[in-house]
């Protein structure tokens, strides 16, 4: 449970090896960051959770002041402690402190409860202020990225695709801006590119802009369905933007047998493919990318911000060749010059050292614990998810539409995402939402919200207040 206003917060054991006094800081920072302690909370007297823990008086003055000095606490003496309530204004990312409101709505990489993303930040950027290359990272940089940022990116995507190789390698603000670059090189004003029936709003959002025109191609359980497909790329279409793992919003991953049935009849058509595989490092059995099975049509996009950290913005594009990296170079030029050095520096860093393979991992497991609480929530509902994936996909009995649901779901405080925001098309109607088990601060607060919109399910439209 979030400890709010009034309620009576205890550390979990302090640790043994470092003195008690900053372990209780770093339990109120770990309890902080994981939204157990909420901005504005009182935190016990000093002499009661000394008393409390066994420990001196001291103990605790010195651990609150070490907090306070780390901008965690506030509060005068004799009023009481309280966590900053300055920290909910820091917090506010998207997705985050709409007070009463859960919102299940966003793709985020879940907060975690362990140090590791602070940690590393802490000591990449003590680390880049010191080196002698410093002041590269505050200068104009090579469009594509500088070269150790784009082995950075190899090693990054070799996880899925071996053969990546530097030259090829394209550094983007995120995969959102790859995919309006790969379009804007792809697809003409005018060209159809077709994608799954639901797709990523931010895909048709970018195609919309470039005045592209958007087509749903059917899917079933397995992804794209390969005649659907074959039969679109007859007719003219000349690109197709697909994420085969973990697809958002359906959380499908095709199959291997798919992938390849798709890449064989593109080949036939030349059709090229932007493979979005954003999610692809969180299943832990993903097939091989779909690049590799027509790597002379693919472009590749990943990116570092869903698995490891969204305010990251550092994404990567793989080209099939050289040559059309650097298109993708001339791209990335006249959209922002290019992906900023610093950012891209400590993506690189945390490539390199491991600490992005770690909080992958840790992304991976909180997402895992996560899932396991939908799964038993939604347990004999049509819940579709990935059992390490972000979101999940909510199929709505027939008595439902997506907008009803979606409504009757904020009265009941939370929010989620209707089937029509991923509509690729005007043909791809269907009553379902999104729930993202990744977006709210901790898992309490999950659980709760999963529950009253598992209820919502239970209760049916008719009975629900929805004539207020
Ligand atoms: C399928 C897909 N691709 C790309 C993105 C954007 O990723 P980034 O944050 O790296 O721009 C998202 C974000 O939700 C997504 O779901």
């Amino acid at each position: 449970m979030s400890v709010k206003h009034g309620t009576r917060w205890v550390p979990r054991e302090l640790p043994a090896g470092v003195p008690l006094y900053l372990a209780l800081a770093d339990r109120i920072s770990e309890d902080v960051q994981s939204g157990r302690l909420i901005p504005g909370a009182r935190l016990p007297a000093q002499r009661d959770l000394a008393e409390q823990l066994g420990v001196d008086l001291t103990t605790v003055t010195r651990g609150y002041a070490e907090a306070r000095r780390r901008g965690l606490l506030s509060g005068q003496v004799g009023r009481g402690t309280f966590v900053s309530p300055a920290l909910a204004a820091l917090d506010a990312g998207v997705g985050r402190g709409t007070p009463g409101v859960t919102d299940l709505s966003l793709n985020l990489p879940p907060r975690l409860e362990s140090d590791i993303a602070s940690e590393a930040l802490s000591n990449t950027l003590a680390r880049s202020a010191r080196s002698v290359h410093s002041m590269a990272l505050l200068a104009y940089q090579d469009n594509a990225g500088m070269q150790s940022h784009r082995e950075a990116g190899a090693a990054w995507i070799g996880r899925r695709l071996p053969d990546a190789d530097a030259e090829r390698v394209v550094l983007t603000c995120g995969a959102q801006h790859g995919i309006l670059v790969l379009l804007s090189r792809l697809a003409a004003r005018g060209d159809v590119v077709l994608t799954e029936r639901h797709t990523f709003p931010g895909f048709v959002g970018a195609a919309e802009y470039l005045g592209v025109r958007v087509r749903g191609v059917d899917t079933d359980d397995d992804g794209i369905d390969v005649d659907a497909f074959r039969k679109a790329c007859r007719a003219g279409a000349r690109v197709l933007y697909t994420t085969p793992t973990i697809q958002n919003p359906t959380t499908v991953t095709m199959p291997a047998s798919r992938r390849a049935a798709l890449a064989k009849v593109a080949r036939q058509y030349g059709v090229r493919i932007i493979e979005d595989d954003v999610y692809g490092m969180l299943a832990l059995d993903a097939p091989p990318a779909l690049s590799s099975y027509a790597p002379e049509l693919s472009y590749y996009v990943v990116s570092l911000t869903k698995a490891i950290a969204g305010g990251l913005r550092i994404g990567y594009v793989l080209s099939p060749t050289a040559s059309d990296a650097e298109r993708v170079a001339a791209g990335v030029r006249v959209t922002t010059w290019s992906a900023p050095p610093l950012m891209a520096h400590v993506a690189s860093d945390w490539v390199r050292s491991r600490v992005a393979a770690d909080l992958l991992k840790a992304n991976r497991a909180e997402a895992t614990r996560r899932q396991a609480l939908a799964a038993r929530e939604f347990h004999g509902w049509s819940w579709h998810a990935n059992p390490s994936g972000y979101h999940g996909w909510l199929e709505l009995p027939d008595e439902w539409t997506s907008a009803e649901f979606v409504a009757q779901a904020r009265r009941r405080g939370v929010l989620v995402t209707p089937a029509d925001a991923f509509a690729a098309d005007a043909d791809s109607a269907t009553a379902a939402v999104r729930v993202c088990v990744t977006a709210p601060p901790g898992r309490p607060e999950l659980e709760d919200a999963l529950g009253r919109v598992r209820q919502l399910l239970e209760v049916g439209p008719w009975t629900s207040a929805r004539t207020m």
